[in-house]
């Protein structure tokens, strides 16, 4: 039987967004149903704006980054009656089923819907790669190779110079980006948010690193890594405060306090670059366009099986479907085995 389903994007955007959105579509037809882009995350639910989405418009999409749905951070949690408005715009809509592509927080109130009674299927989607229940999101291998290629443009420079370039990256809970760039570019030292270091530390590396006779460094550090666990003292203090819909305060800033410190502490001369929003721009990576249209063609069998309240999952290199349950519980750190990696890399 012929089904109507709505799909939208919540959170931050991340290329492979519309690899997903061409995964879904062109399976949905496939099965000989319909879908509504429901525009602009939980807020299209809110406000029932959508848009219908035929396979000729996912046919060029693939290479595109960004989502044709459009995103936000609307929290139908923190709405007045949000759940109650999703579900009257999901009746009105004519829906059969929901797919919510998106991080911890889009999720979170995927999860949220589903137990209130919808049928909801979740995709995974995040370039901090910090969701449990699955072992990758599409986004993050793109974010990583830009990073990458950044950190091998701050490499000339720095030996130009004989300088320490500090180079600020996504990560707000997790420094996956961090720590791959870290290792793909052979970075000097890596702080994240599960792995910071003091000043004091860090400065001694560099010293060590410049006495024997390595005339720059490269120093990668996550946006979220601690202040309090690098001992800067008084007067260095987080930049911005403003918070969004889930409670997140806005970051960047850490990398500009680091370079100052190292300055004072080293007498080095010390540069900052935050490549923030970079990260989540332009073409997905192949690896992200390949991952993304997998999971949007598991996401639709899902529906199609009526297997609600769960995802499409890499684990162990397959994709399986998993309790969208997990995907709220906590943060999925980068392992202590990989990290000792980065540091045996570094720290020689
Ligand atoms: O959650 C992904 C992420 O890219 C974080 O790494 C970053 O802190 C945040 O989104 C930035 O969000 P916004 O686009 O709202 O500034």
């Amino acid at each position: 039987m012929m089904a109507r389903i709505g799909i939208l994007t919540g959170g931050g955007d991340c290329p492979g967004l519309n690899p997903v959105i061409r995964g879904i579509v062109l399976t949905a037809h496939s099965f000989g149903h319909e879908v509504l882009g429901i525009l602009n995350g939980y807020q299209g639910m809110l406000t029932g704006e959508n848009r219908p989405l035929k396979i000729a418009d996912v046919q060029e999409i693939i290479y595109q980054g960004g989502t044709i749905v459009g995103t936000s951070r609307t929290n139908l949690a923190k709405e007045k009656n949000g759940i109650e408005r999703a579900k009257e715009t999901f009746k009105k809509l004519g829906l059969d089923a929901l797919i919510c592509i998106g991080g911890e927080d889009t999720l979170g109130v995927a999860f949220k819907l589903y137990k209130s009674g919808l049928p909801v299927v979740g995709v995974p989607k995040t370039i901090d790669n910090d969701l449990p229940g699955t072992e990758f999101c599409f986004g993050f291998d793109t974010a990583v190779n830009i990073a990458t290629e950044a950190i091998d443009r701050l490499r000339t420079t720095a030996k130009s110079h004989s300088r320490v370039m500090v180079v600020e990256v996504m990560g707000r809970h997790a420094g996956w980006i961090a720590a791959f760039a870290g290792i793909a570019s052979s970075a000097d030292a890596v702080l994240t948010p599960e792995y910071p270091m003091t000043i004091d530390d860090l400065s001694a590396l560099l010293q060590k690193k410049r006495a024997e006779g390595k005339n720059y460094a490269l120093v990668v550090v996550s946006e979220g890594t601690p202040l309090e666990g690098l001992d800067l003292g008084e007067g260095f203090a987080e930049v911005r405060k403003e918070k969004d819909a889930f409670g997140h305060v806005q970051l960047g800033g850490v990398g500009e306090t680091i370079t100052k410190a190292l300055k004072e502490k080293t007498g080095f001369d010390c540069r900052n670059t935050i490549l923030g929003h970079i990260q989540r721009g332009g073409s997905p990576t192949s690896m992200d366009r390949i991952l993304g249209s997998a999971y949007g063609v598991e996401a639709m069998k899902l529906v199609q099986e009526k297997n609600f309240g769960k995802m499409p999952a890499l684990q162990n290199g397959t994709i399986v479907p998993e309790s969208l349950e997990e995907a709220s519980k906590g943060i999925k750190i980068v392992p202590e085995s990989t990290f000792s990696l980065v540091r045996t890399l570094f720290e020689s």
